[in-house]
């Protein structure tokens, strides 16, 4: 090459060298002063972003493919303690912070509002304090925010909820106040998921959150949120996951449950809600998840749950549920909670309960009207552990078979009117329970039985602790063997 070819090319190479390193070169400054406000004792930075290599070779560091700038930085569970500098805000090119579960503390650097390249900010499982900056209203592409699990104060930016890009919003688990913004659903056209559990939001849940028709799963639950759900809700036809449970939610279930076609998971325990479990649940047939405790319900339990053959949870206690437990629940092979505990149900035990169900491993019926036997069936419900039918009007026998329980944990029958063998001295239903190896606590007081504690009681498991059978009749001495039960 000439002399004159070397000349001309030089303006132009010292122009762009200039302005690329120029550029790497301020990646490298933001980076370090990253570094500089963090102590790091697995020494994994301290090793690793040494000024001796390229920092597009330093870990977590992502570099595009034309030019030495940072587009990726991920620092997810490196056990970093530290603030973040503000001179992450001169990572122009970045597209994705990812700092998750570290130790990070402080603010959360008003700066990043510049980094207009970022897709998704994940800082969820710090200890970052203070506001959400209002600045990441300029994060024009931003899809995935997540923040959960910090302690984070003051009100949501509402510019926030005017970034169309957005996929999904999670900053459950904060001391976040204030209300969610009336327009919330106005500009969010791809909205997947908003989570806002675990904080102190209060007012009411918008109407226009029906306008984000890609809804997948709503969180607001453990807030003060007050008010009845809006109608436009039961209408977002791709809902999964519902959860509202925890708030002073008033008003009923409506019949437009029915239109949720992809739900799985709906939690509205512990609000205010009444009215009835409409029938029309009976076309949410991807439901697994039913979770409704502590509400004002009332009515019977629609016949119609037994064509949810997905469900694994009913969680119905303490609310106001009449009448006999419907039998086609007892049809549900995938259940594996049942909870109808603290209502004012009656009538016997199905008994299709006989049929067993494979999977069930708590079934709380405690606190209602019922009565007749306790069916020898539920023996068939191999996995159970808990199995509370206490305080209500149970009579007859316990059946012997409850020894085939191989995993009970928790067996409580108190407060009923369950009697002895009448030919038995003993109370022989406890000796089949020294099979139950896993046996832990055992509660029958306040029956009929009449009887001596047999012997047997010393072969219990050794995990048992607690063992109650007060005001029964129960005669005799309480026998030495009891002694062998070191836990109790
Ligand atoms: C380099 O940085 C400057 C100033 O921040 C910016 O204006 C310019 O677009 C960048 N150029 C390149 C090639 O990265
Ligand atoms: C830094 O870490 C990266 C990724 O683990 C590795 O490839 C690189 O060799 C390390 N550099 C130094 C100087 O340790
Ligand atoms: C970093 O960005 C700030 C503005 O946020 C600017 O004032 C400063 O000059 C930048 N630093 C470098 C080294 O480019
Ligand atoms: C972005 O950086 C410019 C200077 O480069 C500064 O004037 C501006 O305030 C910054 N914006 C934010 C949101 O940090
Ligand atoms: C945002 O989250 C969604 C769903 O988890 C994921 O598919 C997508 O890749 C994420 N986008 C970015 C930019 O991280
Ligand atoms: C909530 O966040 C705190 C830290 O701020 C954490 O210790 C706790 O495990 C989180 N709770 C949940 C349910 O994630
Ligand atoms: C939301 O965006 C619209 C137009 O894009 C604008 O008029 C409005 O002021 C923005 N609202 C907020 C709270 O930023
Ligand atoms: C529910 O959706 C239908 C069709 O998309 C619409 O006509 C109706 O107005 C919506 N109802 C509510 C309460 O949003
Ligand atoms: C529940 O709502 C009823 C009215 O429907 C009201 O009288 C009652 O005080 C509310 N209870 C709670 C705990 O908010
Ligand atoms: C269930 O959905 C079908 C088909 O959309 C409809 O005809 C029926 O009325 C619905 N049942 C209930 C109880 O809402
Ligand atoms: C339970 O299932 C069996 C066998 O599939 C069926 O014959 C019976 O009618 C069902 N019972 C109820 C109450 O749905
Ligand atoms: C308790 O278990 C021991 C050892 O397995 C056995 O020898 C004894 O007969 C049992 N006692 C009763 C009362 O069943």
């Amino acid at each position: 090459m000439g002399n004159n070819a070397i000349l001309a090319l030089l303006p132009i190479c010292l122009f762009t060298c200039v302005i690329a390193s120029f550029n790497s070169s301020t990646n490298e400054y933001a980076l370090l002063a990253l570094k500089s406000q963090i102590s790091d004792p697995n020494k994994i930075l301290t090793k690793n972003w040494s000024r001796g290599t390229s920092f597009c070779n330093w870990i977590g560091i992502t570099c595009g493919k034309r030019h030495p700038r940072v587009i990726g930085l991920n620092l997810a569970n490196m056990g970093l303690k530290g603030t973040i500098a503000r001179e992450i805000g001169n990572l122009s090119f970045l597209r994705s912070l990812v700092i998750s579960n570290n130790n990070f503390h402080g603010f959360i650097p008003y700066e990043i509002g510049n980094l207009s390249r970022l897709r998704e900010i994940d800082m969820q499982h710090n200890d970052l304090y203070g506001p959400i900056p209002t600045s990441f209203g300029f994060l024009a592409n931003l899809q995935n925010l997540s923040l959960m699990s910090n302690v984070l104060n003051g009100h949501i930016p509402n510019q926030i909820f005017n970034l169309s890009s957005l996929v999904k919003i999670d900053v459950a688990n904060n001391s976040l106040s204030g209300s969610i913004p009336i327009d919330i659903g106005n500009n969010l056209p791809k909205l997947e998921r908003i989570g806002i559990s675990m904080n102190q939001i209060g007012g009411s849940i918008p109407p226009s959150l029906g306008r984000c028709r890609k809804l997948q799963r709503i969180s607001l639950s453990f807030n003060k949120l007050s008010g009845s759900i809006p109608m436009e809700i039961w209408n977002l036809s791709e809902l999964q996951r519902l959860h509202l449970a925890e708030n002073n939610l008033i008003g009923s279930i409506p019949n437009e449950i029915g239109n949720l076609l992809s739900l799985q998971w709906l939690e509205l325990g512990s609000n205010n809600l009444t009215g009835t479990i409409p029938y029309s649940i009976v076309n949410v047939s991807n439901l697994e998840i039913l979770n409704i405790d502590t509400n004002n319900i009332q009515g019977r339990i629609p016949q119609e749950l037994g064509h949810l053959s997905l469900l694994k949870t009913i969680d119905f206690p303490v609310n106001h549920l009449e009448g006999e437990i419907p039998e086609s629940i007892f049809n549900l092979t995938n259940l594996q909670h049942i909870s109808l505990a603290q209502n004012k149900l009656s009538g016997n035990l199905p008994s299709s309960i006989n049929n067993g169900l494979p999977v069930l491993e708590s079934l709380y019926l405690g606190g209602n009207g019922l009565s007749g036997e306790i069916p020898s069936g539920i023996s068939k419900f191999s996995k159970l552990s808990t199995l509370d039918l206490a305080e209500n009007s149970f009579s007859g026998q316990v059946p012997m078979t409850l020894g085939n329980l191989r995993d009970l944990q928790t067996l409580n029958l108190q407060y009923n009117q369950l009697k002895n063998d009448p030919s038995m001295v003993e109370l022989d239903f406890l000796s089949p329970l020294t099979n139950c190896r896993q046996l832990k606590h055992l509660h029958f007081g306040f029956n009929s039985f009449n009887g001596i504690l047999p012997k047997v009681l010393g072969n219990l498991s050794q995990s048992v602790e607690t063992i109650t059978g007060g005001f029964c009749r129960i005669k005799g001495m309480i026998p030495n063997e009891i002694g062998n039960l070191s836990n109790t």
